[in-house]
C-alpha cells in the first residue's frame, strides 16, 4: 500500500506522477454526469474523499451550496488550499477517510472518490466503502474511479504477448504490482458487487481510456485503437 507519508512525498511531482481523470481523460464523462445530476448551489453538498490536489472541487464544486475535501496528506492538501482555498464554501479536512466521515455526517449529495481504493488490504478497501457509504445521504450519488482488471489484463495480453489464462493465473485477486506496491484493481461484476453490498445502485459504470505512457509503454504497434481504461461509476445510495 502506498503510505501517506509515500503520498506527501509526491506532492510536488503530483500532475506528473499520479493519474487524475478530472484533469486528463475522463472530463468529458464527468462533465455529462454533473450536468445530468443537475446539483443545487442553494442546497446541495459535495464529498471528495482523497481529493489530491483538488482538480474535481476546482471544477464542478461552485455547483454545490458547501464541499468538504478530504486528504490524508498533508502537502498534498496544501496545494489543493493553495489552489481554491480562498473560497468559503469548502472545508478542508487533513484526515483519513474514516474519522472524515463520521465527522461530516451523512449529507453528501454527491460523493466522489476517484482513484483512492487501490489498497491491497481487502480490510482497509472495506473502510473506504463504508465510508462513502456513510457520507452519503438516501438518494445521493456516488461518482467512483478504480483501477479496471480487464484493462490491465488487456494490457498483459498488447504489449506483452500474455496469454489470457497466464494474465488471469498472475492476479487472480485482482492485485497487481505498480512500481513495487500492490494495488487493486477490480472486474466489471465485482464493483457491481460491491456497491450493492454497501447500499449502492449502479447507474452508470464506463470505461475512462487513459494514454499508454501511463502504464509506463509506449503504445504498442498490435494496439490498434485500443487503450488502458480505469472504471467510472456512478451510483445511487438506496
Ligand atoms: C491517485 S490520488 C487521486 C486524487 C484525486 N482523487 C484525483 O482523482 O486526482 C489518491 C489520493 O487519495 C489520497 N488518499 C489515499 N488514501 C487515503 C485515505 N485513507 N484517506 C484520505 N486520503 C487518502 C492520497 O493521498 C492521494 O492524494
Amino acid at each position: 500500500m502506498v503510505s501517506r507519508k509515500e503520498w506527501n512525498a509526491l506532492a510536488d511531482d503530483f500532475e506528473r506522477e499520479v493519474c487524475d481523470i478530472t484533469r486528463e481523460t475522463g472530463s468529458r464523462e464527468i462533465d455529462r454526469i454533473l450536468r445530468k445530476l443537475k446539483p443545487s448551489p442553494e442546497r446541495s453538498v459535495l464529498v471528495d474523499l482523497g481529493c489530491g490536489i483538488g482538480t474535481f472541487v476546482e471544477r464542478y464544486g461552485a455547483r454545490f451550496r458547501h464541499t468538504y475535501a478530504v486528504e490524508h496528506a498533508a502537502r498534498i492538501l496544501a496545494r489543493a488550499r493553495k489552489r481554491i482555498g480562498r473560497r468559503e464554501d469548502i472545508t478542508f479536512m487533513t484526515s483519513n477517510i474514516p474519522p472524515a466521515v463520521a465527522r461530516i455526517g451523512r449529507k453528501a449529495d454527491l460523493t466522489v472518490c476517484m482513484n483512492v481504493i487501490t489498497m491491497p488490504e481487502n480490510r482497509i478497501r472495506a473502510q473506504m466503502w463504508r465510508g462513502i457509504a456513510g457520507v452519503t445521504r438516501k438518494k445521493g450519488h456516488a461518482l467512483i474511479v478504480v483501477p479496471s482488471i480487464e484493462s490491465d489484463r488487456m494490457v498483459e495480453r498488447v504489449a506483452y504477448g500474455t496469454s489470457l489464462a497466464d494474465a488471469k493465473k498472475d492476479a487472480p485477486d485482482g492485485l497487481v504490482d505498480r512500481g513495487g506496491s500492490r494495488q487493486k484493481h477490480f472486474a466489471r461484476d465485482e464493483l457491481r458487487d460491491v456497491l450493492a453490498l454497501h447500499g449502492f445502485a449502479v447507474k452508470r459504470l464506463l470505461r475512462v481510456p487513459y494514454p499508454w505512457q501511463k502504464e509506463g509503454l509506449r503504445k504498442p504497434r498490435n494496439a490498434g485503437t485500443r487503450m488502458p481504461w480505469d472504471w467510472l461509476v456512478l451510483a445511487e445510495r438506496v
